[in-house]
């Protein structure tokens, strides 16, 4: 069970790289990834791509606890993924992350 568990958690970016307020793209195990840390300290992982009309989100703005699409302005909470407003009504794809004592942001793609 715990041997799992380790290797269920990938080393995904150093925490160094993701200040507050910042975001990047990551691919972990062939996914590609948006991987962010909100002003206030959140830590996200969700899908690139925008469900509406895969809108590259890593160059859209992330307003508070929302990321916006950069291609028709639809937003999308970091945390669960869900759309929050049209044209998107399909979720991302959130993932567990976690910022290890190691100095190492992991993110767990098999939950
Ligand atoms: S592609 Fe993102 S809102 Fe249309």
């Amino acid at each position: 069970m715990k041997t799992k568990d380790v290797m269920s958690w990938k080393r995904a970016i150093p925490s160094a790289s993701l200040p507050p307020g910042t975001k990047q793209s990551v691919k972990v195990s062939d996914e590609k990834l948006l991987i962010g840390r909100s002003a206030d300290g959140l830590l996200f992982a969700v899908e690139n791509l925008c469900t509406h009309d895969d809108g590259p989100l890593a160059e859209g703005e992330l307003d508070g606890r929302e990321l916006v699409c950069p291609r028709h302005g639809a937003r999308f909470d970091i945390k669960t993924g869900a759309a929050l407003c049209l044209p998107a009504t399909a979720p991302l794809t959130a993932f567990p992350i976690r910022e290890n004592e190691d100095g190492w942001i992991e993110v767990n793609l098999e939950e």
